[in-house]
């Protein structure tokens, strides 16, 4: 029998108290200059917020994270999929942050419902055979092409794609944007919340 409190109860005080405790540290981090690269760079809450509202009323929904950090939106996500039956696969390099992740996993009562994948995603996702009902980006946003390519595959018609940022970088993530709603097996929308998400629904497989 799985660790779930109260079956009602869709997110317990153990989901909430991680991830109130990792809202404070990220707001402590950025308080004292920290560089970006020792702080989680975790989304804002209401970005979770709405990860999580995507994925809770789907069953079974099979969840893929490019980028775990810490685990902050890995918490959202999974306490989601745990509603209804799902999973999520997260990926991550860092060493310090996949030692975070399992910790704050494992405090939020969630290890049972998500799994890390560690090392360099660009090496580890195409060694990945499963299908996926929702794919969140969230790494470098230079290889949000390759990843976006490697989890296309991996998603059937309605399948989703979500991914950070395309908004607060521009500059980098305009033409991922671009190119996602001028793909006609795509319906893609710019969702200007926080960083600004786009959000590409698979219609159909891709012409080959
Ligand atoms: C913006 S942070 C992710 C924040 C996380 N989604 C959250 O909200 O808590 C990006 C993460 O991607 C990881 N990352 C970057 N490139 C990677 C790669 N090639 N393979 C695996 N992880 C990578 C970084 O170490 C970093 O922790």
């Amino acid at each position: 029998m799985r660790d779930f409190p109260d079956k009602h109860l869709v997110l317990d005080d153990r989901v909430r108290e991680v991830l109130r405790r990792l809202e404070h540290e990220d707001a402590d981090e950025r308080a004292r200059g920290l560089p970006a690269e020792q702080r989680s760079r975790q989304v804002a809450r209401t970005t979770g917020q709405f990860l999580f509202a995507l994925v809770a009323p789907q069953t079974g929904c099979e969840v893929l994270e490019i980028g775990g950090s810490r685990g902050y939106s890995s918490v959202w996500l999974a306490a989601g999929v745990r509603h209804l039956g799902g999973r999520l696969l997260s990926f991550e390099h860092d060493p310090t942050k996949i030692e975070a992740w399992h910790r704050n996993v494992s405090a939020a009562g969630l290890a049972d419902w998500a799994q890390l994948v560690e090392g360099d995603a660009r090496e580890t996702l195409p060694g990945i055979d499963d299908v996926f009902d929702v794919c969140f980006l969230d790494a470098e946003k230079g290889d949000y092409e390759l990843y976006f390519g490697l989890a296309r595959g991996k998603l059937e018609p309605g399948g989703v794609v979500v991914a950070d940022n395309v908004l607060s970088h521009a500059e980098t993530l305009g033409a991922y944007s671009s190119s996602r709603q001028a793909d006609p097996s795509l319906e893609s929308v710019t969702v200007p919340l926080d960083r600004g998400l786009e959000l590409s629904v698979v219609l159909r497989q891709p012409l080959q």
